[in-house]
Parts: C-alpha cells; structure tokens; sequence
C-alpha cells in the first residue's frame, strides 16, 4: 500500500502538535470531549455569554464539549441554587449523550426539517443563545472552505434570528477570508453590538476566528 509521503507527514505533524498542546492534556484531565471546550470558557469568561437559566443550542456540536461547558454554566443539571437552564446540541454526525443536554444527531442543521425539529424542541420558549462551532469538511482550498463555513454560519444566523430573544446573543466560528466583511454587516443588522474574538485556545496559526454578537435587537420590521 502506498501513502503519499505529504499526507504522511502532515499526519505525523499533527500527531506531535496533539501530543505536545497543553489544551490537549488539560481536556483529557477535566474530562472536556476536545480542546474547544477552552475556547467557550475562555469567551465566556470574558463576555458572559452563558448564565445560570440560559436557553442554549449548539449548532456543529460533536463530540460535545461546547454542549458540556454550556450544561455546566447554565446550570441544566440543577446542580446549583437558582435558575435551571436547557442545552440542544446538534450535529450531522452521531454524539455520545452529554448528561443535562438534548441532542440531536445525524442532522444537517441548514435542513428546514431539522430546524423544524428544533422549534419542537424549543416549544415556544425563546433562546439566549445560539452558538456555531460549525465546520465542514475543509478541501483545502482557502477561498472555498471559507465560503463554505461562511454558508453555514449565515444559515446559524438567520435562525438565530428567529429564535432568539431580545437582547440574546450570537456566537459563530469562520476561517477569515474576504466574505468576512458581509458576515459583520449582516449580523449588525440584528445585533447592537459584534465583535470578532480569537482566545487563546484558538490556535495561533489557524485562520479561524469567531464573531459573537450581542444584544439581539429583534427583526427589522417588512416592508
Ligand atoms: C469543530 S467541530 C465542533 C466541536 C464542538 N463545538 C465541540 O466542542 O465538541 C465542527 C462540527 O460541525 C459539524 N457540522 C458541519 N456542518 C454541519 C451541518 N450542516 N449541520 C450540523 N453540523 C454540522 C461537524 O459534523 C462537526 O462535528
């Protein structure tokens, strides 16, 4: 069998970077599914995006650490004192439960279907949050896979905007790229404020980047 020596070493490469990530250790110590997990914590430390009684979904969540972080900071497991909150977590692909979440699998969050099924899930109730570590596959060619995840987190947004209440917040995750731009100005639209964060946690030489919007403002009335 013959592997092309670029992909080999590109496998190797990453196999080094896993085993050397501090992120990578510390998850596997705290019992986080993946490294993302830091990325939320450390958004949430900083913006206060996620409270105690907060009505979450987690668009693209597989394997579940955003769905973990989120359980754990809006109190859904009512661990706490005070307010109970509710995690949805979804995902095309399938997902080990994650204790105090609703998930749904093997679902393509851009399918009328699944949105459907997650005004179900809401039933009536409006969301505080809606956040979209969504990715696709990347094909390795910038300007593509941008569009691509641009897609996607356009898709996050216009649902976001109907199920959000107001004041509630939006957090969604892209590969920078020339489409960047038209994103924003969407999300200003609907949004008082947007912001483009990177945590620590994002690795340094990765295009991605998040935007996180906050203080929904309801949709522009139409004309
Ligand atoms: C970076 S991972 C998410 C990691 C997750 N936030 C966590 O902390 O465990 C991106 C996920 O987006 C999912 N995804 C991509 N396109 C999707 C779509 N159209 N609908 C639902 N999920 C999608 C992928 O299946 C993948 O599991």
């Amino acid at each position: 069998m013959f592997f092309s020596s670029g992909k080999k070493m590109a496998d190797q490469q990453w196999i080094k970077r896993q085993i050397n990530d501090p992120y990578v250790k510390k998850a596997r110590e705290e019992s986080w599914r993946c490294r993302s997990a830091f990325k939320l914590m450390e958004i949430d430390d900083k913006h206060s995006i996620l409270k105690p009684g907060h009505i979450v979904i987690d668009c693209g969540a597989a394997p579940g650490s955003w769905s973990q972080v989120a359980v754990h900071r809006v109190n859904s497991l009512g661990k706490d004192p005070g307010p109970t909150g509710s995690v949805i977590g979804i995902d095309l692909q399938h997902m080990m439960p994650v204790e105090g979440a609703t998930m749904l699998h093997q679902s393509d969050f851009t399918s009328h279907e699944t949105q459907k099924s997650l005004l179900t899930m809401l039933d009536g109730s409006k969301a505080d949050l809606v956040m979209s570590d969504m990715a696709p596959n990347p094909v390795g060619v910038k300007t593509v896979d941008h569009t691509a995840i641009v897609k996607l987190c356009k898709s996050a947004l216009k649902f976001a905007a109907n199920v959000l209440q107001l004041n509630g917040t939006f957090l969604c995750k892209l590969w920078e790229g020339n489409e960047r731009n038209d994103l924003e100005k969407l999300m200003r639209i609907v949004f008082k404020q947007v912001r483009v964060v990177k945590p620590l946690a994002s690795r340094s030489d990765s295009a991605e980047i998040f935007l996180l919007a906050k203080h929904f403002k309801g949709l522009p009335p139409k004309r």
